[in-house]
């Protein structure tokens, strides 16, 4: 019989689908509305403690290509198909005070799904490391099942805070430190990819006692400009911002960010994020060592929630399961991170004579370094 449940972070879920922290978490009415649907879980649009004022226009559009045809755009039309959405919104523009006492009521109605806070603050100095404590204290004591730190909004001007975070080892101890000293739920902690080598930032979180890392928030990224006004597709007066880069487009880079991690670290927790909208983009994440998977650009485009992306992930999983009954599997438990260990370095990759390439290295000639490590296996 195909089981769906799983334990994340000593935390029972019944499916291993989480809504991401983005707009289809950002009231009780959304986060109620996707339990009822059948998501497994959701992270809460990010909570924070500084004043939250988005742009003027829009904060999100969705780029996509013609079917057939090569032209991009992010004209809403027929006959075109989605190639990633792209944001330049900040974290919740509603204060804590407006989340506190909501939280409660959403775990009270819903005890049996998994409500997980996300919350940011900065880190450049003991007053905002006092924030991320008080803010974690604020949504645990609303009986939240863990908490998310947000280390990986991409368009922050501050520089001790979103993404800046992510991007420093030494910045990812102090927080998840600071939230660990006073947190009794489980810390999750969402790196950025923008990072040259992500594996530092996770081993920082680690370091410090964090429970799972969820990868990725949004790429970098601008929109296209338009060619006949020569303008950004989205701007203001003309002016653009750097903004984040989610939805399909970004699937294969998630994973290469997600497969050093889990590489480096087998024995850890991790929720893959990016580009999902089926149970064939969710396999990826659990092939590579995913113990749940979240969810946002599809969800946002299906009735603001994901009412049918949910039930597609769901029976996808459920005829995955019952596909490879023979093989004995029943659960998430029997192929995680199967495919972990298939992804190697290049001069491992067969080649028609392998003895003659080294990875890059002149293996023979004096003066150089020897790679006898990057040898091909003969
Ligand atoms: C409009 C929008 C707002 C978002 N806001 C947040 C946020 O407040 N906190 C956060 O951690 N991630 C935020 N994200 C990032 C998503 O949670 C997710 O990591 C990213 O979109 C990649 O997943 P996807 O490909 O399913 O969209 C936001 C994404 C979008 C599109």
């Amino acid at each position: 019989m195909a089981d769906l449940s799983t334990v994340f972070t000593g935390i029972r879920f019944e499916n291993p689908f989480l809504l991401a922290s983005a707009p289809p978490t950002e009231s009780e009415t959304n986060i109620m509305r996707a339990y009822e649907a059948g998501w497994g879980g959701v992270v809460t649009k990010t909570i924070g403690l500084h004043p939250v004022v988005n742009v003027r226009g829009p904060k999100t559009k969705f780029l996509r290509v013609d079917n057939g045809g090569t032209r991009l755009s992010m004209a809403k039309r027929p006959d075109s198909t989605l190639v990633a959405s792209w944001n330049w919104e900040l974290i919740s523009d509603k204060p804590l005070d407006w989340w506190i006492g909501r939280l409660s009521a959403i775990k009270k109605t819903w005890p049996n799904k998994v409500l997980v806070a996300s919350i940011m603050a900065g880190s450049g100095n003991d007053k905002e490391l006092a924030n991320w404590q008080t803010l974690t204290r604020a949504v645990q004591d609303e009986g939240v099942d863990a908490i998310e730190l947000n280390f990986s909004c991409p368009h922050m001007d501050r520089v001790d805070m979103g993404a800046n975070v992510g991007k420093d080892p030494v910045l990812c101890s102090v927080s998840t430190q600071a939230v660990k000293e006073v947190a009794r739920v489980p810390v999750w902690v969402k790196l950025t990819p923008a990072s040259a080598d992500i594996v530092e930032e996770a081993a920082a979180v680690f370091r410090m006692g964090g429970d799972a890392i969820s990868s990725s928030n949004t790429f970098p990224s601008l929109p296209l400009i338009d060619p006949g006004t020569l303008d950004f597709e989205v701007n203001v007066d003309g002016y653009v911002a750097s903004g984040g880069l989610g939805g399909p487009a970004i699937l294969p880079q998630s994973l290469a960010k997600m497969a050093q991690m889990t590489q480096a670290f087998p024995d850890r927790e991790f929720s893959g994020i990016g580009g999902i909208s089926t149970f064939a983009h969710a396999l990826n994440y659990f092939l590579l060592g995913c113990g749940t998977v979240q969810v946002a650009t599809a969800a946002m485009l299906d009735h603001a929630i994901g009412p049918n992306v949910i039930k597609a992930l769901t029976s996808g999983m459920t005829e995955f399961l019952e596909r490879n009954a023979e093989r004995g599997w029943t659960s998430l438990a029997d192929f995680r991170g199967l495919r972990r260990g298939h992804v190697v370095p290049h001069a491992r990759i067969g080649r028609p004579d392998a003895a003659d390439y080294h990875g890059g290295y002149d293996d023979d000639a004096e003066g150089y370094a020897r790679a006898e490590e990057f040898a091909p296996a003969r």
